[in-house]
């Protein structure tokens, strides 16, 4: 499938506000690829599929889910936001037949990131929270800390998610507090 294909694909599939956050994306990750000299082609694959299941029922995507890991995490199931990752990768795999494991990983991990993430994985992740028509307080904080270091964007990135979180009641899945502390522990912890 070409990209040109697979934006199209796209577009069926997600509302016309939707598909503006994925060009979003799209155009964000180049510009981070060109600086950290990561291929464009993968991120652009990568940021087209972030979120092509995103409009998809929950329901259907659980069935995808448990249909393809029957040892998703509680925390995941109790997290209907997240399932979009998962279903995302699920269905670039399957549908799509797109093997490249790294851009697999970009599109899994995009919400709750992981430890070890490879460098287009940060790129997908911070180019979905930088995007153009992301207008949160503190977007062009990130936005300009992530030209100067993918890592502690990251970093920083998690440790807002990770408030936020925590002030809302929420759940915190295992992987975003592992990202969480392997890359503290790469950048000098705080002293406690
Ligand atoms: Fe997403
Ligand atoms: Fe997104």
């Amino acid at each position: 499938m070409t990209q040109e294909e697979l934006e199209l694909l796209c577009k069926e599939k997600v509302s016309k506000k939707r598909f503006r956050h994925i060009l979003g994306v799209k155009e964000q990750a180049i510009l981070l690829a060109r600086r950290y000299g990561e291929d464009e082609e993968k991120c652009i694959t990568a940021a087209l599929l972030h979120d092509i299941t995103k409009e998809m029922k929950f329901e259907d995507q659980l069935q995808m889910i448990l249909k393809a890991d029957s040892h998703t995490s509680e925390i995941i199931l109790h997290s209907t936001p997240l399932y979009h990752a998962l279903t995302g990768a699920i269905y670039a795999k399957e549908v799509l037949h797109i093997e490249d494991e790294d851009i697999l990983n970009a599109v899994r991990y995009h919400t709750i990131a992981r430890a070890g993430m490879s460098k287009l994985e940060k790129i997908i992740f911070i180019a979905d929270a930088t995007s153009i028509d992301r207008k949160y307080k503190g977007v062009e904080y990130f936005r300009e800390l992530s030209f100067k270091s993918l890592d502690l964007c990251m970093l920083e990135m998690l440790r807002d998610d990770m408030r936020r979180l925590l002030k809302d009641g929420c759940l915190i899945p295992v992987d975003t507090i592992n990202a969480y502390n392997s890359l503290s522990l790469e950048l000098g912890p705080k002293k406690a």
